[in-house]
């Protein structure tokens, strides 16, 4: 639905932002069916970029006029986790995330004068928003906002595990499940780190074309198939190095998990239900040697990281353009929804003048 509701200007430690355009993300889709339980009504919207507008008091590390990426990941900079590297996992707006508030507990978003909730403190789909300063990640003026809204959900999710969480070795063989967003971004990711093989799984071609384009050296269409068996006999019968799952699938985790090596690495990046839970062979798991772990925002420290991706870029190094897929206004958010499901482009983004 779209309407016109009410924004009051920032408050101390927030910024107003234009936004330019706002990709939509499989996350914005789990609020709306349902799937992730969130407080109602909210504008979702979590993938954007745009240009400050104002800034409330307290706010230096960015000014009118600066182009940001928004960061989904508000950080107290200060907590235990902050400190650890681990801003998505602050504990200090980790609460205001889930209440769909700003980090206060109140809204600056209200319709019909009754508050209306943001998603993730971003609410990015709308001409503009209110966030807290910490979301801002200024970068260059130089770059497409189209192209650096991207950046903040799907690209440093994806690139972010091959490099700061899995930090593939060169020559390594990977095996990547779903080519998605965030899938296509791993194996851009894992070709950056020198990796060797790359096969990207997938059960519609159109993906599995772009994920080729992108730096997969194979692609294994998973319709009707075990797609394990496959990376196992690509992989001198031993399974990949590396394997990433991207889909959020209990099945495709597990087939992550089969894929990897003795001795290999998982990284779980897709995100389940929170009533799903995965299989782990007691007996076989444990004489593996593998190494599991996930990665939530591909572990990534924004305000550091995200100005890095935007130069790899700008150096030609990434290939974000070929993610967008379709852009479309904000009068077309459902189609621009039903585009997930027909997944034919990677990325559909809602554009208001990038
Ligand atoms: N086997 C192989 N591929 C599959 C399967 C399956 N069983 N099920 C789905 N896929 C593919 C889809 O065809 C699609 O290309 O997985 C891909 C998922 O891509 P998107 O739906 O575009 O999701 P994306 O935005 O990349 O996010 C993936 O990461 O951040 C999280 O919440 C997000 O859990 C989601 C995941
Ligand atoms: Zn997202
Ligand atoms: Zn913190």
């Amino acid at each position: 639905m779209i309407e016109d509701v009410t924004l009051s200007p920032p408050r101390a430690g927030e910024v107003q932002v234009r936004i330019a355009a706002s990709g939509v993300c499989r996350s914005d889709h789990h609020v709306m069916s349902g799937a992730t339980r969130h407080p109602m009504p909210v504008v979702c919207g979590h993938e954007g970029a745009g240009v400050v507008t104002a800034v409330g008091p307290g706010v230096t590390h960015v000014k009118p006029a600066d182009h940001v990426v928004l960061s989904w990941a508000p950080s107290c900079g200060s907590c235990f986790y902050c400190r650890a590297g681990l801003p998505a996992q602050c504990e200090a707006f980790i609460k205001a995330v889930w209440d769909g508030t700003m980090i206060d507990g109140t809204t600056r978003l209200k319709l019909d004068g009754r508050p209306l909730h943001h998603y993730c403190l971003l609410a990015s789909f709308a001409e503009q928003a209110v966030v807290p300063a910490s979301c801002c990640v200024p970068i260059r003026k130089d770059v497409p906002l189209a192209v650096a809204a991207l950046v903040g959900c799907a690209v440093a999710t994806g690139v972010g595990a091959a490099l700061y969480r899995a930090k593939v070795a060169p020559g390594a063989s990977v095996v990547v499940f779903g080519c998605g967003g965030v899938g296509v971004n791993i194996v851009q990711g894992c070709l950056l780190s020198g990796a060797e093989r790359i096969i990207a799984v997938d059960r519609n071609p159109a993906r599995l074309a772009i994920a080729r384009d992108l730096g997969a050296t194979d692609v294994v269409d998973a319709s009707g198939r075990d797609p394990v068996e496959v990376v196992r006999q690509l992989t001198g019968g031993r399974g990949a190095d590396y394997a990433f799952e991207a889909i959020g699938n209990p099945a495709t985790m597990g087939q992550a998990i089969e894929a990897a090596r003795r001795g290999g690495t998982i990284v779980l990046v897709g995100l389940g239900g929170h009533a799903e839970s995965i299989h782990l062979g007691a007996g076989t798991f444990t004489r593996s040697d593998k190494l599991l772990t996930s990665a939530y925002y591909g572990g990534c420290v924004p305000q550091r990281d995200m100005p890095k991706l935007i130069d790899l870029y700008v150096e030609g190094r990434l290939k974000l353009d070929e993610l967008i897929g379709r852009r479309r206004p904000l009068s077309e958010i459902n189609e621009a929804f039903a585009d997930l499901a027909t997944g034919d482009v990677i990325r559909t983004l809602i554009v208001f003048d990038a």
